[in-house]
């Protein structure tokens, strides 16, 4: 019931993949393919490809997003990129906290909180990425994880904040092993999200909460994962690299 009232988004993560000239090739060949969509379509690229990105989606309902921010609105911080900067290029979206950040990249809960604020601050809409790895869920403790990420990063966010807030839900034993968690593991935590942010928020809130699932999502599973009431669309990686397989996607994400 709920589920029909809360905006279905499906996102691509294109992480460290496609030069300008495949950017503006593939979307190209996204564009026709996704014009009828009755769900949220944005594709997060790397940097480089922000002003490709943005110039071929004008006129199109594609938008367009980054994959990480700095928390500072400037400064000396070499290699860096501000969430001020994203916001001026018209760049409207950031993934923040992603998996692979946290593994390779020292991110912690605490630095994700800062770039969530400084990427509100800036007027960005985030996609907050949390999610167990397999040790975690053997050990039983999805739900304490999960909860712990999402409430370290929402810390000073304000109700009214929240709404440009997506929260997607990726179990990192499920990215990129073409290993998906099934739709009842993800609707299971995807929901009990729901729940950590009922309490921090209110029940409306979290039912108007746009919840992902991230993970090895793809043409064939996608339809499964996204008919489960609490599973709001997806943050794709592989699969959005391909037109096709994206759009085939986005097709089960429209109702
Ligand atoms: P895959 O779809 O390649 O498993 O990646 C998921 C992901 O990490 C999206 O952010």
């Amino acid at each position: 019931m709920n589920k029909a009232k809360r905006q279905a988004v499906i996102a691509g993560n294109w992480k460290m993949n496609k030069t300008r000239p495949e950017a503006k090739a593939l979307i190209e060949e996204l564009k026709p393919l996704v014009k009828d969509a009755d769900c949220g379509v944005v594709i997060c690229v790397p940097y480089t490809n922000l002003e490709t990105a943005l110039e071929a989606v004008k006129g199109s309902n594609i938008k367009v997003g980054a994959e990480n921010c700095h928390w500072a609105k400037s400064g000396a911080f070499t290699g860096e990129i501000s969430a001020d900067m994203l916001a001026e290029m018209g760049v409207e979206y950031v993934v923040i906290g992603h998996s692979e950040r946290r593994q390779y990249f020292g991110e912690t809960d605490q630095t994700v909180n800062k770039r969530v604020r400084a990427a509100l601050d800036a007027g960005l809409r985030v996609i907050l990425c949390v999610g167990e790895l397999l040790e975690q869920r053997e050990q039983g403790i999805t739900e304490e994880i999960c909860a712990m990420q999402t409430k370290v990063a929402l810390g000073g966010v304000t109700k009214e904040e929240l709404s440009r807030i997506i929260i997607a839900y990726e179990p990192v034993w499920a990215i990129g092993t073409g290993k998906t968690a099934t739709a009842e593991q993800a609707d299971e935590v995807n929901g009990f999200i729901r729940g950590v942010v009922a309490k921090l928020y209110g029940e409306e809130a979290a039912q108007a909460l746009t919840v992902q699932y991230g993970g090895s999502m793809n043409a064939k599973n996608a339809e499964e994962l996204l008919g489960k009431e609490h599973v709001d669309g997806g943050l794709i990686g592989g699969a959005s690299l391909k037109a096709e397989d994206f759009s085939v996607i986005v097709k089960a994400a429209s109702r």
